[in-house]
């Protein structure tokens, strides 16, 4: 069975090995892994080494079952299937158990592998109007964005949601906004992206290359309101642009840190905006399977700039480390 390992820290140290398949559970499922998608954890994981080497990195990718244990009632062969980002969150409050079985980190392999066996739990069916390139996309970046503006923001029509970025996590959240009838300001440092963002129904666009002090704008776009929902994807260069531009008892989903971690934060800015600061680390399965019904429902289609074969898989970590993308990197796995 063929797994791409971190055998080193940079991307150069990727490679490919034969691996045994794994033993079979009575509850596990075998899966034949058909494609997998980059996160910029992913690509954090092998820039660094991984933290064990021979980790298999991605936390994403989808694929279909060739063999079921004994007790297995979920599934069946044949089925489709896409692992959750944590094995062990299915519902609930996330718990220390939960959050410490995210795929591709620790002692947990990821997805960029031919085969994966995973307890029927951890997995969900996959949407039948996805492709598998598309469904691959959807464990980590989606749900991360679902979570933040749908389950713990409650969006409502009529809100505004700004997301920072034309990365994977705010084009979902761009998405989601508009099926909630919500009003959308996209940020990014390219016009062409914009533009691209603007075809995805964004309604309103910034340049933060060109106007780094974006939350002023955000303001006078919503008549000095303020955004009811910030994707706070950035961290230290966003950070403070954000909580100057969230409204009266507004949210601000704290997600990521692309330009480096936090040092000084305004909290006197934070309380007298009264604004309520989400911290998100993906979701639980039930989260994962709402978002689904209400993508089928509105037949959501991700985007995915680019994909690659499995032997050019240190290609797509370059292109995610160039930020060259919109939306999502797909590796297409070894039949
Ligand atoms: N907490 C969680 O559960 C969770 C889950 C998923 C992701 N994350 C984190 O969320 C962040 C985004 O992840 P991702 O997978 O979506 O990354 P990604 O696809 O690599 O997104 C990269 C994009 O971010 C944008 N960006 C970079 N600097 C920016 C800035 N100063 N202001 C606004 N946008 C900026 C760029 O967009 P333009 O090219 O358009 O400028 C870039 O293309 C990462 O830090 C990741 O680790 C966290």
């Amino acid at each position: 069975m063929k797994a791409m390992v971190i055998a080193g820290a940079g991307i150069d140290k990727l490679e490919i090995q034969e691996r045994e398949p794994e033993p079979l559970g009575p509850f596990d499922l075998r899966i034949r892994m058909r494609a997998s998608s980059l996160n910029f954890r992913d690509l954090s994981m092998v820039k660094s080494g991984g933290g064990r080497p021979g980790l298999v990195p991605n936390s994403c990718g989808t694929g279909e079952v060739i063999e079921t244990g004994a007790e297995v009632q979920r599934f069946n062969v044949g089925d489709r299937v896409t692992p959750t980002f944590f094995k062990n969150w299915i519902a609930g409050p996330p718990t220390v158990e939960g959050l410490s079985s995210a795929l591709g980190a620790g002692r947990h392999d990821g997805c960029l592998r031919a085969e994966m066996v995973l307890n029927q739990e951890s997995v969900v069916a996959t949407p039948g109007y996805l492709s598998d390139k598309e469904a691959a996309t959807l464990p980590c970046a989606a749900l991360t964005a679902w979570r933040g503006i749908v389950e713990e923001g409650n969006l409502r029509a009529g809100q505004t949601v700004l997301v920072q970025g034309t990365g994977g996590v705010s084009i979902f959240a761009l998405q989601f906004a508009k099926l909630f009838g919500a009003e959308v300001i996209a940020t990014s440092s390219s016009d062409e992206k914009l533009e691209r963002a603007v075809a995805l129904g964004a309604d309103h666009t910034i340049n933060y290359r060109t106007t780094p002090e974006w939350a002023k704008r955000a303001r006078e776009i919503t008549d000095g309101r303020g955004i009811d929902h910030i994707v706070e994807v950035g961290g230290a260069d966003t950070l403070q642009q954000s909580i100057e531009a969230v409204s009266l008892g507004g949210n601000i989903h704290i997600i990521g840190v692309l330009t480096g971690r936090v040092n000084d934060v305004a909290v006197s800015s934070i309380f007298r905006q009264n604004a309520k600061l989400h911290g998100i680390t993906v979701g639980s399965r039930v989260m994962f399977e709402n978002m689904i019904r209400a993508m089928t429902l509105h037949q959501t289609r991700p985007v995915i700039d680019q994909e690659f074969d499995f032997d050019d898989s240190r290609s797509a970590f370059e292109l995610m480390e160039r930020g060259g993308h919109f939306g999502k990197i797909v590796i297409n796995l070894p039949r």
